[in-house]
């Protein structure tokens, strides 16, 4: 059994829905896994942990502040580790040259390059926004490709769940047998 860490970065909540769906899957699947919002974590995130499953939402473009911080704090360790990056943005459903660019910019401000990447579709959150935000995300997503929401009097959330399993299960299948993976 290994104990797999998910520190998450999120603004409106849907990265840490995401990474809450991949701690059940690594749970349902014999091992200990322990999300966390790094709003509220301390400097020792990573203390304990046998693999890493990192997320974070993409705002104006860039991954969230705190993901940046831990990376840059602990990029010896995520090197060691075995460990992954989850990237959840509205790019990642209709655009996702755009997507990867985020993340390859990520690589190159961080200098980490995480051995396994996905790019999860997010959410408009439209009901939750304030005015000045929803009329701002409005305007954007009539812009963007992918067919994305504009009634404003309802949420859209663009997450495939099963992408989400089958990338959790790849990083499970990935891991060495000493970390309790099943394969090397
Ligand atoms: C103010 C704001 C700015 C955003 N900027 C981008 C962006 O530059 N590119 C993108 O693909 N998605 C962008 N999004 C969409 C978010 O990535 C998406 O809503 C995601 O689900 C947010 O994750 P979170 O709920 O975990 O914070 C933006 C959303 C908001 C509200």
């Amino acid at each position: 059994m290994s104990r797999i860490c998910i520190p998450y970065g999120t603004t409106e909540g849907q990265t840490a829905k995401i990474a809450e769906y991949v701690a059940d899957v690594v749970r349902e699947h014999g091992h200990e896994a322990r999300a966390v919002d790094l709003k509220d974590a301390g400097e020792d995130v990573l203390a304990g942990c046998d693999a890493v499953i990192l997320g974070s939402s993409i705002h104006m473009g860039k991954h969230d502040k705190h993901v940046g911080d831990l990376v840059r704090k602990n990029r010896a360790a995520l090197e060691r580790l075995p460990s992954a990056l989850f990237s959840v943005s509205l790019a990642a459903h209709g655009d996702t040259h755009e997507a990867e660019t985020y993340v390859e910019e990520f690589e190159e401000e961080t200098g980490w390059r995480p051995s396994m990447v996905a790019l999860f579709s997010g959410a408009l959150l439209y009901t939750q926004y304030g005015f000045l935000k929803r009329h701002m995300m409005k305007r954007i997503a009539r812009g963007k490709p992918g067919d994305l929401g504009t009634d404003t009097s309802r949420d859209y959330v663009y997450t495939e769940w099963d992408g989400v399993r089958r990338f959790a299960e790849d990083f499970l299948d990935g891991l060495a047998p000493d970390t309790g993976g099943t394969q090397q």
